[in-house]
């Protein structure tokens, strides 16, 4: 009998396995349905979380965008006239880094395909990392944020972009209501993929809320971590700085 090659995985796959199937999957949809999902305001948050980094004007700072898909947070610094460095862009889904190729266009950006559990880098590379939506679907979360902070160097800041639950009761009914039953909804009809997006709200109710996971970053080693809420608290950014510098 032919196996549905989307079908849900059964209990007792790794997550990271499914998530990279997930991923691999959706690449071709995923920056149409990331717009049209997030009513574009996403742009707005990649725009914040890459002014709290603090790299540009920096001389030639070389940044990690990790768990980077189709690049848009890499290009949203890449793409700056004040930033003169270079950006390192990971994923361990292929096939997300192939779909955005055509957006690169000459930018500063260099596509790698890898674990962020297992960052190929020697101990502080990095005058910054950034991921956007990305550490929610770590299988290890502690680990990634260890990672992040051994490749950074001295004073280099770790800024995580993700979606969080919002605190006012009003707005977070408006968001359950979207995340549960619009969003995987149209996830489902525009991707072709039945269960994917799914899967976004059930990670995200399971991620640990803004000052857990301050605290997390603190006890990977950053020396002060900071979040602020935006849009009546959707999504949060995080900044963790590393001690020195
Ligand atoms: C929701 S997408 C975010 C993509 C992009 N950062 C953005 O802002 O649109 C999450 C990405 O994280 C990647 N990812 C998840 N776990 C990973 C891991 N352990 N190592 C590398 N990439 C990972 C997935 O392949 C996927 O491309």
């Amino acid at each position: 009998m032919a196996t549905n090659p989307k079908a849900r995985p059964e209990k007792g796959v790794a997550r990271e396995d499914q998530v990279q199937t997930i991923f691999s999957e959706i690449a071709p949809r995923y920056d149409l349905l990331n717009h049209v999902l997030s009513l574009n305001i996403d742009r707005r948050w990649r725009r914040k979380a890459v002014d709290r980094l603090g790299v540009e004007g920096e001389g030639t700072p070389v940044v990690l965008d990790a768990c980077a898909g189709t690049y848009d947070l890499s290009l949203e610094l890449a793409g700056r006239e004040s930033f003169e460095g270079r950006v390192v862009a990971s994923d361990f889904a292929r096939p997300m880094l192939v779909a955005g190729l055509g957006k690169l266009d000459g930018q500063a950006v260099r596509p790698l395909c890898g674990d962020t559990l297992e960052l190929p880098f020697s101990d502080g590379t990095f005058h910054g990392a950034m991921v956007g939506f990305g550490v929610r679907n770590l299988s290890d979360l502690d680990r990634g944020l260890r990672e992040f902070r051994r490749v950074l160097r001295p004073g280099a800041r770790l800024v995580i972009l993700e979606f969080t639950t919002p605190p006012n009761r009003v707005v977070r009914a408006g968001y359950h209501f979207y995340f549960h039953r619009i969003l995987p909804l149209v996830g489902r009809v525009v991707s072709g993929h039945p269960w994917a997006y799914t899967y976004l709200p059930e990670s995200v109710k399971d991620f640990p809320g803004p000052e857990a996971l301050a605290e997390r970053m603190e006890a990977a080693g950053f020396a002060e971590a900071r979040w602020e809420l935006v849009t009546g608290g959707i999504a949060a950014i995080h900044v963790g700085t590393v001690e020195g510098g």
